[in-house]
Order: structure tokens, then sequence, then C-alpha cells
């Protein structure tokens, strides 16, 4: 069990409670300070593991405690859900005073988030992340969204929870295609700033990831934490090396819809980039390779064989509006360490890029 705090200045700061069991939380955090009605948002998946549960704790509180509960996926996070949720929090008399309480994956909390950040003109929310990715990731950093047909998270805000409750056994039941979803974004952290957990990560089999949940959330929630301190709303550019993997990794997951998770999408982003590092002098081969025996271990798609490369550079280029034909890169110099704004011709990417694929068939 730890206890993380992040600092943003009097309002907005906030601990994050790791490795704390879910039937405890009426215990252990103060739920005096808020009104007298808790309502749980949660997906139909979560909420059927843990949300009966979760209520009967919050029961303790003396709270009157109520549930939003909707369909699980993506493609929930769009106007209407979210007018459906205020729907739902006016019948229950929601007030400014209240809390929400967010118990799922990242979808969950940047839905819940918003909503929270538009209600009464804002009323306070607390995360209870379920996903690996949602954990290390995107309950973390205030950033909440929905998506438009034109887009992913057009619409937003900017927005900090009270509180981010995360009991790693709640991963237990988690399939691991959606571990691997925070996985891949576990290896970044260590690529670009912690080399301990990227060993940590060579060190252990699949079969072990279970008991090192505690150590490399961690980890990866100190790491999020740190930059997210320096630059919360993103005004610096300090957030721009958390990119490291997503620059390809988004474009292969947007020109290739449906047939690669953001995950995998990611880590191919991270194998490319590497690649392209070790050929612009930054880094030496051995980061590439080192990415890619993790990923093999951990079963992660890491060959670029069914990606048109053409395709994906226009992709990158369109999404981006791109004007000298020059695209932005997190490139690593050696594992815990990255060089950020690296900036390379189109043709060159699209050259490596190539060269790497013809690398993979040797
Ligand atoms: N705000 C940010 O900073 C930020 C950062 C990264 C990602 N995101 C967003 O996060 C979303 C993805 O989050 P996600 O990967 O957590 O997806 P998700 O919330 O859709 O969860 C994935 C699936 O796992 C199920 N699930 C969740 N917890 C479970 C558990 N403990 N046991 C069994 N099943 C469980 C869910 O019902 C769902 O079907 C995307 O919309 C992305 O844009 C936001
Ligand atoms: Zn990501």
């Amino acid at each position: 069990m730890e206890k993380i705090r992040v600092n943003l200045g009097d309002e907005n700061s906030h601990n994050i409670y790791i490795g704390y069991p879910l039937e405890k939380i009426a215990e252990n955090l103060k739920f005096e300070i808020f009104g007298n009605k808790i309502i749980i948002l949660s997906d139909k998946n979560v909420f059927s593991l843990y949300g009966e549960n979760l209520k009967k704790n919050l029961k303790n509180t003396g709270k009157k405690i109520k549930e939003i509960v909707i369909q699980p996926g993506e493609k929930q996070k769009n106007l209407k859900t979210v007018l459906n949720i205020i729907e739902k929090l006016l019948e229950f008399q929601v007030n400014r005073d209240d809390l929400i309480l967010n118990l799922g994956g990242g979808v969950i909390s940047d839905i819940g988030g918003f909503v929270a950040s538009i209600y009464m003109r804002g009323i306070k929310y607390g995360n209870i992340p379920t996903t690996l990715l949602s954990q290390v990731d995107a309950s973390i950093g205030g950033k909440t969204g929905i998506n438009m047909e034109k887009g992913k998270n057009l619409i937003g805000s900017f927005y900090q929870p009270v509180f981010i409750y995360i009991d790693l056994k709640t991963l237990s039941t988690l399939p691991y295609r959606e571990i691997k979803q925070g996985l891949s974004e576990i290896v970044k952290y260590g690529v670009i700033k912690n080399k301990d957990i990227f060993e940590k990560l060579e060190k252990i089999q699949i079969e072990e990831l279970e008991e090192n949940f505690e150590y490399l959330v961690k980890e990866s929630i100190k790491i999020k934490v740190n930059i997210v301190e320096k630059d919360e709303k993103e005004k610096k550019g300090l957030r721009e090396i958390l990119n490291f993997g997503h620059t390809l990794g988004h474009g292969i997951e947007i020109s290739n819809l449906k047939r690669f998770s953001h995950g995998e999408a990611v880590y191919l982003g991270m194998l490319g980039e590497s690649f392209i590092s070790y050929k612009k002098g930054i880094c030496d081969i051995d980061i590439y390779k080192r990415i890619k025996e993790l990923g093999e271990k951990f079963n992660f798609l890491t060959t670029y064989e069914k990606i048109n490369i053409e395709i994906l550079v226009n992709f990158l280029k369109y999404d981006k509006k791109i004007k000298k034909e020059k695209l932005r890169f997190v490139l690593p110099e050696k594992i815990g360490k990255c060089k950020i704004g690296v900036e390379i011709e189109e043709q060159e990417i699209i050259r490596i890029l190539k060269e790497l694929k013809n690398a993979e068939k040797n």
C-alpha cells in the first residue's frame, strides 16, 4: 500500500491510493467532506463484478448511494451518453457537494470526469480505475473527454479528481488482451524515464506479472505524476515525452482501424521509433532489440510485416496537419532517457521504416 500526493496547488492537489482494498474504501477515505449522495458511474462489466460490494461498503458512510451503469466500450464516449448521465444526476437531485465515483477503465473516468466538470459548473469526482491502462495512465492527470465522429477526445476538459483509489486485485478479472493495453504504457514509462521498470519486465515471465503489478503500477504512476505536476495543462510541452511510441502508434491505430488495439499499435510505434533513433545515430541497435524481445515475451505483435508504410506515413501527415513535411518524434537515447522534439522528414521516415521491414526478414 502506498499513498502518492499529486501536488497541483490548493484546490487541485489530491492523493492516489495504490494497493488499497475496495472493500475498505469507506474506512480509508474521508467521505464526510462530501455531500449526502455518492453516485457510482460504471459500465456493465465492471459493475457486475465489483459494484454491489462497493455499494455495500459505501453504505457505511451513511450517505445515499446510487448507481449509473452504462454499456461498456469506447463507443459510449459520446455526447448522448453524457446527456443521459446528466439526466440521471438531475433525477437523483445530485447537487454541487455530492460525489461522482468512477468505477471502471479509461472510458468511465474520461466520461465521468467530463460530466463532473460541467454538471452544475463542476462537482467533485473520484476515480477507482479497474484496468491496468487506467491505473497507470487514464485515471491520472485530470484530462477528461469524449469523442466526436471526426476524432477522439475532441471535447473535454482539464479537471482533477479529488482522489484516485486503486485496488490491484481488480486486475485479476481483466482479460490479458486488456492487460496488454496497460503493459505497453508501462514499457513506455520504462524507456522514457526509468530503466528499473524496464529491467524488471525483462526479468519476469507473464505468469509473474500479477505479483509485480504493485511495483509496476506505483513506479509508472510516479512518472506520470511528476510530469503532470510540472505541466498540468500541457502548456510547457513537458508532457510531450509521454508520446514515445505514440507518433507512429497513433498512425498505425487510425490507418488500420480496428486491426490493432491502442496498446498493440503503441508497441509497434515504440519499435519503429527506436529503430529510427538507431538510424539517426541517437541510440544503439540494442535498444530496439531489447524492446522487441520484451514484446515477444509478452505476446505483442513485433513486426511491421502487415503494415503499409506509405499509407501509415500519409495518415500521420494528414493527422498532424504537417506543413514542412517534417514529423516530430520522441526518440530513446538509452533505456530510461529520451530526446524530445526530433524532427524528421517524411521521406526519411518512409525509407527507415522500409529498411526496418527488410531487416525483420533476416
Ligand atoms: N484521460 C487520459 O489521460 C487518458 C489516457 C489514456 C487513455 N485514455 C482513454 O482511456 C480509454 C481506454 O481505457 P481502458 O483501456 O481502460 O478501456 P475501457 O474502459 O473500455 O475498459 C476495457 C474493457 O475492460 C472492461 N473492464 C474494466 N475493468 C475490468 C476488470 N477489472 N475486470 C474485467 N473487465 C474489466 C471494461 O468493461 C471494458 O470492456 C480510451 O477511451 C482512451 O482515450 C484517457
Ligand atoms: Zn497511450
